[in-house]
């Protein structure tokens, strides 16, 4: 299966690439297999995710995924952000290749992370919320679908 366009157009021109200073919340995921790591940072107001940047030290597709999944939650309540699932990002992408899902996942779970930050800065347990986040020293082995 070739990539469709909008991965072309995401992994070209990704969208919201950077850090954020001082961010409310920054996340860190990567995935043991392949190696590549996902950072994503994000600025919240009156639970609203204002601000979202990223930086993937990964393949097209992890770039491209993160690129679509901060559009994804750009101005969206942290609700909304942690609703957001790695099949969501795939599908507003026109779908990935079956050996490029993993990708997608790591896009989904750098959001959680960086939310997760968010909630730890604050004094609030996380894990209620926003659940479990699988990162590379995950030892439930589900972190490489
Ligand atoms: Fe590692 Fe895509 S191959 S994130």
């Amino acid at each position: 299966m070739a990539y469709s366009e909008k991965v072309m157009d995401h992994f070209a021109n990704p969208r919201n690439v950077g850090e954020i200073e001082n961010a409310d919340g920054i996340g860190e995921v990567g995935n043991s297999k392949c190696g590549d790591i996902m950072k994503m940072y994000i600025r919240v107001e009156n639970n609203i995710i204002v601000d979202v940047k990223f930086k993937t030290f990964g393949c097209g597709a992890a770039i491209a995924t993160s690129s679509m999944a901060t559009e994804l939650i750009k101005g969206k309540s942290i609700d909304d952000a942690l609703k957001l699932t790695n099949k969501a990002v795939m599908e507003a992408l026109d779908g990935l290749p079956p050996v490029k899902v993993h990708c997608s996942v790591l896009a989904e779970q750098a959001i959680k992370a960086a939310v997760s930050d968010y909630y730890t800065k604050l004094g609030i347990d996380p894990e209620p919320i926003v659940g479990h986040i699988h990162t590379e020293d995950c030892e439930h082995g589900c972190c490489n679908a």
